[in-house]
């Protein structure tokens, strides 16, 4: 009986507040985004066609997601990428971020334009990130 109520009582509270907690991380990231990102990704992350790659429905995001975040946080991919089969080659800045505005602004590209990505990403993961 005991473990019944607990189930009851505290996995829609986990649940609540992880969602509070994505919903947070997006609004941050958003002001990051606009900050940070905008004058190349665009305003709804449609990017340039072969200068500045799109993150609205990017392929390259959703399938390479912690390289994409290593990108962000040590600036940009060395090499040529492919992002809806179209060539990258031009080198995204190093922007000096910090770990707790990349996993916002991560948040924020991943659910924004017709992404969405249920798993929040944490601050403690960007921190683990090595180059
Ligand atoms: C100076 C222009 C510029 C700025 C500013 C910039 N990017 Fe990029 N971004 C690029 C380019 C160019 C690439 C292609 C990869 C590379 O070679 O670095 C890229 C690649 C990416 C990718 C992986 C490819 C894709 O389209 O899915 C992600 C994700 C990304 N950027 C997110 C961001 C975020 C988030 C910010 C802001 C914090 C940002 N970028 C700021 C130019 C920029």
């Amino acid at each position: 009986m005991k473990f019944i109520n607990f189930i009851f009582l505290f996995i829609p509270l986990i649940i609540f507040s992880q969602d509070e907690r994505l919903i947070n991380s997006i609004k941050n990231g958003e002001s990051v985004y606009k900050d940070f990102c905008l004058r190349c990704h665009l305003p709804n992350g449609e990017g340039q066609i072969g200068i500045f790659p799109p993150l609205a429905k990017s392929d390259f995001l959703f399938k390479n997601m912690e390289e994409s975040v290593k990108a962000i946080k040590f600036g940009g991919i060395d090499g040529e990428i492919i992002v809806n089969g179209v060539k990258y080659n031009s080198k995204m800045e190093k922007m000096g971020l910090y770990d707790d505005e990349i996993a916002d602004v991560m948040n924020y590209i991943l659910n924004s334009w017709g992404n969405k990505h249920d798993k929040i990403i944490e601050e403690a993961y960007v921190e683990s990130l090595k180059k």
